[in-house]
């Protein structure tokens, strides 16, 4: 670590989270139904939806991939940053993370900028047409982001946007054991070695690897 980083406890991390813009209403009652709906409580934090909309808007992005939209927490969240025209695919295996997802966008502002696509990922992400999508967003089965990222080079124009979600794997990822952390790390290490991508971790949340397609 170089002597101007400076380390982040849970307290300070509250504190950084607090400046960012807050979560609005829609958002929240996404979350809290979700949960009464039985779906797992792995979305995006508040503060990483803030990141993701920052950053899409600043890149003024049209075309987003998401891979894993669950209830549709992120997709809403990064519609937001798209103009009217934009338009989010977003893939999901389980019929009941798509069915609430189609719901909850259904009674969004967002509702015809988001389609949500039923299927495999792996079998999903190959029908999409290459070098059209402004950005990325993998946020589904670990095991699978070395696929993930292959196919996100093929979908993604020079200049967008590749995000990866939990990439400190629950700050497990320096020294885990685990079949999802050696994953994760065999992701990191191909996105390394791309000589078109250029890319860092943001700490927000799990960790997003942010990078940039040459
Ligand atoms: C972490 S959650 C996504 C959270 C969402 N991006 C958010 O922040 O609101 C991961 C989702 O990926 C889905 N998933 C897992 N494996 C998948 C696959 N092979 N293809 C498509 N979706 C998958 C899971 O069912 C789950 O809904």
């Amino acid at each position: 670590m170089s002597k101007s980083s400076t380390p982040v406890d849970e307290a300070l991390f509250g504190f950084v989270a607090a400046q960012t813009i807050p979560e609005d209403d829609f958002l929240r009652d996404l979350r809290v139904a979700s949960l009464a709906a039985g779906l797992p409580e792995i979305h995006i934090a508040p503060e990483q939806a803030a990141f993701l909309r920052i950053a899409l808007q600043a890149a003024g992005a049209k075309r987003v991939v998401e891979v894993g939209t669950l209830g549709g927490y992120s997709a809403i969240a990064m519609a937001r940053a798209l103009p009217d025209d934009g338009r989010i695919v977003t893939l999901e295996v389980e019929p009941q993370h798509a069915a609430f997802a189609r719901e909850w966008i259904a009674k969004s502002d967002q509702r015809g900028k988001i389609e949500v696509r039923l299927g495999n990922a792996m079998d999903t992400l190959p029908a999409l047409a290459a070098g059209a999508a402004d950005a990325v967003f993998l946020d589904a089965d670990k095991e699978r982001y070395v696929d993930y990222l292959r196919q996100s080079m093929r979908l993604l124009r020079r200049g967008g946007i590749l995000f990866a979600d939990n990439v400190l794997a629950d700050g497990e990822i320096a020294t885990g054991t685990s079949a999802k952390v050696q994953a994760l790390r065999a992701f990191l290490a191909a996105a390394k070695a791309l000589p078109n991508l250029r890319s860092v971790i943001v700490p927000l949340g799990d960790g997003c690897l942010f990078g940039v397609k040459q």
